[in-house]
């Protein structure tokens, strides 16, 4: 490598120390213990001139928080500091040459390395930086393979809310503007690295050996399993499927089969949880099944099952108007007619009977529809759309905390709507029912009904989007703005703004998931105007929770700025 005289042996001991330039980064040299070195001056953890540091035994520590490094190869003592970069020195008649640039490293294998210490340690500058490189070198899946497998090997209570907001983001890349995609796939690690934290690890339960492995057999243990909450013995069950060779399809089957022997698990969690599981999978390739898919079996054999509460009991007995209904329904489904030849567009009829409607209203009308052709991931679909609408139809003086409500329904309405899209059965398409029954169950939420933005309003644009972001409370704001882009034929652009809004956030779970599911429902309405409905209902969802501090969007862009080369902190000037 190319290497640039940067001063005499001979000013170097009469200074002690210098800082030069070498390719445009300020560098410092020092003689140590008889040898002369050189690295970057910049210290890696938060910028802090490395020439203000002390230098005693071979360590150089800086004085901004105190990290430490190993001089000679630059390697960090403290975890919250990345490695500082060296540089090759000779010393040639008496002058001194330094590399023009760093020693060469594996960027992509150091980035995974820290990825890894990240993730252990929690350090979101570490995570930041390795998001920037692992995204910048086209190592996004090796990224997501990485946490994700930490993720649910580092959580004994099996699948967590980070890996449901690593896969909605990685869900969401393709929709971002291009340079918030780090940003995202470090929002992705920082939860994984949030949920682990302080959980003991999960260890693999190995396959029943010489087994009766029909896949019927293998369902029905597995479905009654759960039933009893015998979570090692289900997990060990669904570990026998897999390693067995069952398709992708009979393993969903019996997952979300048993999502659906009870009600809207954990206010619909369970199943969502389900269905991010097979769509990381779709990402990191099957080959990952046995480790992703045994996490699932914990929280679902704990999980709360929502007919053993009074909600759904009393006044109106959901639970078992939805339980009535199951045989007609999926005997419909099965003997359907043909589905219709150019589609079916009924699915704002049937939101309005699930929004307003008694509850065995809406099942008879569900039951009707299938018995006429209507295709089940229609159905699902329409409930998707009518728990979008209880968003969008949110009046402002409900309690903020009913958000949650009307995001629970909404995102588990649409978890239904992969589901039986990916895998369609019987058995997944029971849970349309249960969805269609969580809709009808926070109807006082719309009370009174907030009317949909019509779209005609002045001309937007994304920054006013964004802007009703920076002011809590502007709720009507965002979704009127949402209301006309669309309009105006943004709606692509108001996907890409509501993910920026959303990567400048310190988000909970709740943000991400209610975005990804949006974008599904969108793009499976596309150009229709319930496509544009959706974004209504996430936007106002969102613009109620914002601003937040934006802590780590300071955190990232401060990794950005080191990575860029950027001087932090210029104490000379
Ligand atoms: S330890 Fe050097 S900037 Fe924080």
């Amino acid at each position: 490598m190319r290497e640039v005289v940067v001063c005499t042996r001979q000013e170097l001991r009469e200074k002690g120390q210098l800082v030069v330039t070498v390719s445009d980064r300020p560098v410092l040299v020092v003689e140590h213990e008889g040898q002369v070195r050189a690295v970057d001056n910049r210290c890696p953890h938060m910028g802090f001139p490395l020439h203000r540091g002390t230098l005693h035994d071979g360590i150089l520590t800086c004085h901004w928080h105190h990290a430490r490094f190993e001089l000679s190869g630059g390697c960090a003592l403290d975890l919250f500091a990345d490695d500082v970069p060296t540089y090759d020195v000779t010393i040639n008649d008496g002058n001194v040459a330094v590399s023009e640039a760093p020693r060469r490293r594996d960027e992509r294998a150091h980035a995974l390395d820290k990825l890894d210490e990240g993730l252990e340690h929690q350090v979101s500058l570490v995570l930041a930086k390795a998001a920037i490189t692992l995204d910048e070198r086209g190592a996004h899946d090796a990224a997501l393979d990485r946490a994700a497998r930490f993720g649910v090997g580092n959580r004994e209570q099996g699948w967590s809310t980070g890996l449901s907001v690593l896969t909605c983001l990685a869900n969401l890349r393709p929709h971002l503007d291009p340079a918030a995609r780090p940003r995202a796939l470090f929002h992705g690690l920082l939860d994984v690295a949030a949920r682990t934290a302080g959980n003991a690890p999960s260890f693999e339960i190995s396959p029943l050996r010489d087994v009766d492995d029909r896949p019927e057999r293998l369902l029905g243990w597995f479905r009654r399993l759960v039933e009893t909450r015998s979570r090692d013995a289900a997990e060990r069950v669904l570990a026998t499927a897999i390693g067995r060779g069952l398709p992708p399809h009979d393993i969903a089957t019996m997952i979300f089969a048993a999502c659906n022997d009870h009600r809207y698990l954990d206010e619909g969690h369970i199943l969502d949880f389900a269905t991010k599981a097979f769509e990381l999978l779709d990402h990191l390739g099957w080959d990952a099944a046995d480790a992703i898919l045994s996490s699932l079996v914990a929280p679902l054999a704990r999980a709360t099952r929502m007919e053993e509460t009074s909600t759904w009991r009393t006044p109106v007995d959901v639970a078992a108007t939805v339980a009535a209904a199951t045989p007609d329904f999926l005997t419909a489904l099965a003997a359907a007619k043909p589905p219709p030849p150019r589609g079916w567009y009924g699915h704002a009829e049937v939101a309005a009977t699930a929004l307003d409607a008694e509850p065995d209203e809406t099942v008879e009308v569900l039951v009707k529809h299938a018995a006429e052709g209507v295709p089940a991931q229609d159905l699902s679909a329409a409930i998707a759309y009518a728990a979008a609408l209880r968003a969008a139809h949110f009046p402002t003086s409900n309690q903020h905390g009913d958000w949650d409500t009307v995001h629970h329904t909404f995102t588990f309405a649409n978890a239904v709507d992969q589901a039986v899209r990916r895998f369609p059965s019987p058995l997944v398409a029971r849970g349309i029912l249960d969805a269609a029954g969580s809709v009808y169950l926070e109807r006082f939420l719309n009370v009174p009904k907030r009317p949909l933005p019509d779209g005609n309003h002045d001309p937007a644009t994304t920054q006013d989007l964004l802007a009703t972001f920076d002011v809590h409370g502007r709720v009507d704001d965002a979704g009127q703005i949402v209301a006309a882009l669309v309009a105006q034929g943004q709606a692509q652009a108001v996907v890409r703004t509501l993910g920026s809004g959303l990567l400048r956030e310190d988000a909970t779970f709740h943000e991400y998931q209610i975005l990804e599911a949006a974008v599904r429902q969108w793009s499976q309405f596309a150009g229709r105007p319930e496509g544009g409905h959706v974004l209504v209902g996430a936007a106002r969802f969102l613009a109620a929770r914002y601003p937040t501090v934006r802590s780590r969007g300071q955190t990232f862009d401060i990794a950005q700025r080191l990575h860029r080369g950027e001087v932090l902190h210029d104490l000379d000037e």
